[in-house]
């Protein structure tokens, strides 16, 4: 898979939408609070090399230091494969199958929290399937999923739709961020301003 054939078919989408949120707003009188939950592979990357940070985590990191949200990384139980070849196909296969890959531990408690930054890397035009599987198990009626993602090409593309058809009890937003994989691994500043103009953009 090339460059190319992941910009086909998909929509190269950046930026943000203005979107009302505050680190602790208040629900009743309940302070409530924002939360950045994410998924990255690690390995054999498809532009960077091998990686021991993924690219969706820098992003994740960054967003959380500049908005003080604490986090929450969505790891997958049976291990994707390091190689990036046989990582393809596995992903490729769960997304026909539809499948829903065990995540470790338990989705955390998320009564008190009203935001969602949610981050995944950009996989066959989607978010990895044990996202879903994070979503599907994680109590998210009502509230906002403010998507982010890294890929190589095909930006947001539809992902932050389907995530809205799949779960439409909660409100997410179709405008998200999206930065290229290896300016997330590489270039920590052009990470830092793009998070900083889309907190601004969404009022943060
Ligand atoms: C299984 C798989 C599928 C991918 N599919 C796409 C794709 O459809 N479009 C795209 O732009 N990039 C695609 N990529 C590239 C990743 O989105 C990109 O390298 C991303 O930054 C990886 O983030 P991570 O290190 O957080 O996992 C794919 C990578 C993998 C491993």
């Amino acid at each position: 898979m090339n460059r190319r054939e992941f910009v086909k078919g998909t929509l190269a989408v950046a930026g943000a939408a203005a979107m009302s949120h505050f680190a602790f707003a208040t629900e009743g009188g309940k302070k409530m609070k924002s939360i950045v939950i994410y998924f990255s592979h690690t390995g054999e990357n498809y532009s960077v090399g091998n990686i021991t940070v993924g690219n969706t985590a820098k992003v994740a990191k960054e967003i959380a230091a500049q908005t003080g949200a604490t986090t929450w990384e969505i790891k997958e139980k049976n291990h994707y494969p390091t190689q990036y070849t046989p990582c393809i196909e596995v992903a490729k296969k769960e997304l026909q199958a539809k499948a829903r890959p065990e995540f470790i531990g338990e989705a955390p408690d998320l009564s008190d929290i009203d935001t969602i930054y949610l981050g995944y890397p950009n996989w066959w035009a989607d978010a990895p399937m044990i996202v879903y599987s994070f979503l599907d198990k994680a109590k998210i009626d009502g509230k906002t999923i403010l998507p982010f993602c890294t890929h190589e090409g095909s930006g947001l593309g539809s992902t932050a739709k389907k995530l809205a058809a799949a779960y439409p009890k909660a409100k997410v937003e179709l405008k998200g961020l999206a930065l290229y994989g290896h300016v997330a691994q590489k270039e920590p500043d052009a990470v830092k301003s793009a998070v900083a103009n889309w907190l601004k953009q969404l009022g943060k």
